[in-house]
């Protein structure tokens, strides 16, 4: 089975790229003594976990519990839910996901979600290992840094069925600064607080043995962190348009890792000779972004959004020329919410299909 034989739309990861990214980060994190815990949010698919793990990662952080869910049906080891679990019918499922694994790791910003994990737990004959989650200025999750984040993990302390392990801190307004130098004053005056929060509970003889944060944007700065024991990047196993234009350390673009992922389209219609229109649109691309996506390798042609199932390609020169029926490639401007509109992957090695992966905890966002 060849690329030419994939119905399109179509999601294509590439390999070969997608395996030295792979490389990349572990190769960077383990110089630096930082453990890496990737984002399964970026993917949702057991497939590139496993991947990861066999990497080196010492698991995975799943955004919700649905995708904890299928993360630990597929054997998935080391899940942290990044996002509170909160409510009796999901903590009820989360007590039911500890039956099956029980190293889950959660989150908590709120001394009453201690309370009912505690008490879940208790009832469940559970011990629930919890991280404080900080917020580090993202104005989302996270308690207040300092004394809020202490009196939380007092009480977790406290709470027998609990197991306090340490810290999250996700500076996601950090993540996406354009610019490295911009990037790293960002992201160290946001983290600052975190690594302070862990000196005040250790001195106050609570140990902490994991403080979990970072972004692909900031891998290469949140690894030189003292304090931070491991990072939660996510996008950098396929990367993004949105990503490659931040910038790296030596440059205008985020070269470090490399633009693995794409969609297939088709050539539907050459109406115009300026003009010719392909059958992936607004429900093949995640459209949260100020710009589209972009053709690979293809100069002197544009895209431009023309509907739900329908994208509009402009012919700007002869280099542009496409013939009906002909296949396309385009880089998605934001992996996350794109890779969410598809059920599966076609993971190429070059033109040859090597598998088709399951994008299983696609819209599991309960
Ligand atoms: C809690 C959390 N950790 C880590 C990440 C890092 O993801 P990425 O590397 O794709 O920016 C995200 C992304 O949204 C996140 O929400």
């Amino acid at each position: 089975v060849t690329r030419d034989d994939i119905p399109t739309p179509a999601l294509l990861l590439d390999l070969d790229r997608f395996e030295r990214n792979l490389r990349a980060v572990a190769i960077h994190l383990s110089a630096a003594g930082k453990r890496l815990r990737p984002h399964a949010k970026t993917h949702k698919c057991p497939e590139i976990a496993r991947r990861q793990i066999a990497a080196g990662a010492i698991g995975i952080v799943c955004a919700k519990l649905a995708e904890a869910e299928v993360m630990a049906a597929a054997g998935i080891p080391g899940l942290l839910i990044s996002t509170e679990v909160v409510g009796v019918e999901k903590i009820g499922r989360l007590m039911r996901l500890l039956d099956r694994d029980p190293d889950v790791l959660a989150v908590v910003d709120h001394p009453d979600n201690v309370g009912d994990l505690a008490r879940a737990a208790r009832a469940a004959g559970h011990v629930l290992g919890v991280l404080v989650d900080v917020d580090v200025g993202g104005r989302r999750t996270g308690a207040r840094p300092g004394e809020p984040a202490l009196a939380l993990a007092r009480a977790v302390v406290d709470s027998p069925s609990l197991r306090f392990r340490g810290l999250q801190g996700y500076a996601g307004q950090c993540a996406h600064v354009v610019g490295w130098a911009a990037r790293r004053e960002a992201a160290g005056k946001a983290m600052a607080p975190l690594i302070e929060t862990r000196s005040l509970l250790e001195g106050r003889g609570i140990p902490v043995e994991i403080v979990s944060g970072g972004s692909t944007g900031t891998y290469d700065i949140d690894s030189q962190l003292a304090g931070l024991t491991e990072l939660q990047c996510g996008s950098y196993c396929v990367m993004d348009l949105d990503y490659l234009r931040i910038g790296g350390r030596s440059g205008d673009r985020l070269t470090d890792f490399e633009m693995a992922l794409t969609v297939l389209a088709t050539v539907v219609s050459v109406p115009a000779p300026d003009l010719a229109i392909v059958d992936a649109g607004l429900k093949a691309f995640a459209t949260d972004r100020p710009f589209g996506p972009e053709p690979v390798e293809r100069p002197g042609l544009a895209y431009e959004f023309a509907g739900d199932e329908h994208g509009r390609l402009l012919i700007r020169d002869p280099r542009g020329v496409v013939q009906l029926g002909e296949r396309l490639e385009f880089l998605p401007p934001h992996c996350d919410p794109t890779m969410n509109l598809y059920d599966r992957l076609y993971a190429m090695r070059g033109r040859r299909v090597e598998g088709v992966w399951d994008i299983a905890a696609r819209g599991k966002s309960q």
